[in-house]
């Protein structure tokens, strides 16, 4: 599968190329990038590790590149200030997101390709592009609360010293200050995470404002997410690229699951080669039910108030 990463020579690009290198899924990495010099660079450090990771095609390229991807993943945009809500940065972003979407239906993309959003406000640009790309909805989609959902699964096993990957939980709505964390899902290796020796009340609600707080943490110490995000575009990725039919927590159109509809939002969702294949509305408490339902509404108003 050939996959373009729009943005590839920034902090979020390169290190989701790199998460796509180390795993060794897909055939053709491409980095595409307004700072030249950065995106070569990028590409040859990482090609110069390739006969220790896999039989991939890594380079840069410019946007026309896109004319035969199957998979173009958009990370470019600015990043907000650790102040800054995500929305804050829509007025920014949109414009910029808008030349990407130009310079790619100038280039020409596949009928077949996918498009992946991970430039933020992430659910808003992703319903952007659906609404002018003309591809399928369902081959339009965006990192959604992913990320979101590896954070708080990753720093409650920190908390509780349980093997991270043993620790099942999903945050659902938006990618931003509304994003639900659906509680009533949690477990540590297969036990109900309230049957989990030091769980309370407390612990669960500190870890979830960390978790809120996360993005903002790491843009404060570092600048920016980079390897955990880039990390959660890979499991998408490679879900896609071989037809895993796992269900995440990607951003997509909704058309009437818990009573979401003309959004693009994330709720739990069957990946495939074709994209995605549904939405499954499972039974959630009332009150996460209802935060989802106003993590809905709190886009739609974006939406409408930024995409004329
Ligand atoms: C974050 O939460 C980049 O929005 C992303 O760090």
């Amino acid at each position: 599968m050939k996959t373009v990463i729009i943005g590839g020579g920034g902090l979020v690009g390169s290190c989701a190329a790199f998460a796509l290198q180390c795993g060794g899924i897909v055939r053709e990495i491409v980095l595409v990038d307004v700072n030249a010099e950065m995106v070569e660079g990028q590409a040859l450090d990482m090609l110069h590790g390739s006969c220790l990771t896999g039989d991939q095609k890594i380079y840069a390229a410019t946007t026309d590149t896109v004319k035969d991807a199957d998979m173009v993943v958009i990370t470019a945009g600015l990043r907000r200030k650790p102040d800054e809500s995500r929305l804050d940065l829509i007025n920014r972003n949109v414009e910029l997101f808008r030349k990407i979407l130009v310079d790619m239906k100038k280039a020409g993309v596949k009928p077949t390709a996918h498009v992946f959003v991970v430039s933020n406000p992430v659910d808003v640009l992703t319903y952007l592009a659906i609404k002018e790309l003309g591809l399928p909805a369902t081959q339009v989609y965006g990192l959604g609360t992913v990320l979101d959902t590896i954070r708080l699964r990753s720093l409650l096993a920190d908390k509780l010293n349980a093997p991270p990957t043993q620790v099942q939980t999903l945050i659902l709505g938006e990618h931003g200050d509304s994003m639900v964390p659906i509680w009533s899902a949690a477990q540590v290796a297969g036990l109900p995470l309230d049957k989990w020796p030091g769980v309370n009340q407390n612990l669960i609600q500190e870890v979830e404002k960390r978790t809120r707080g996360s993005g903002a943490e790491v843009i404060k110490k570092k600048g920016g997410a980079g390897f955990a995000v880039g990390l959660a575009i890979r499991d998408v990725v490679e879900c896609v690229a071989l037809d895993q039919r796992r269900i995440l927590p990607v951003s997509s159109l909704q058309n009437g699951a818990f009573g979401l509809r003309d959004v693009a939002i994330s709720v739990p969702t069957p990946m495939g080669r074709k994209g995605v294949l549904g939405h499954i509305e499972i039974e959630l408490w009332p009150k996460e039910k209802t935060a989802l339902q106003n993590s809905g509404k709190v886009l739609r108003e974006t939406i409408d108030k930024v995409i004329k």
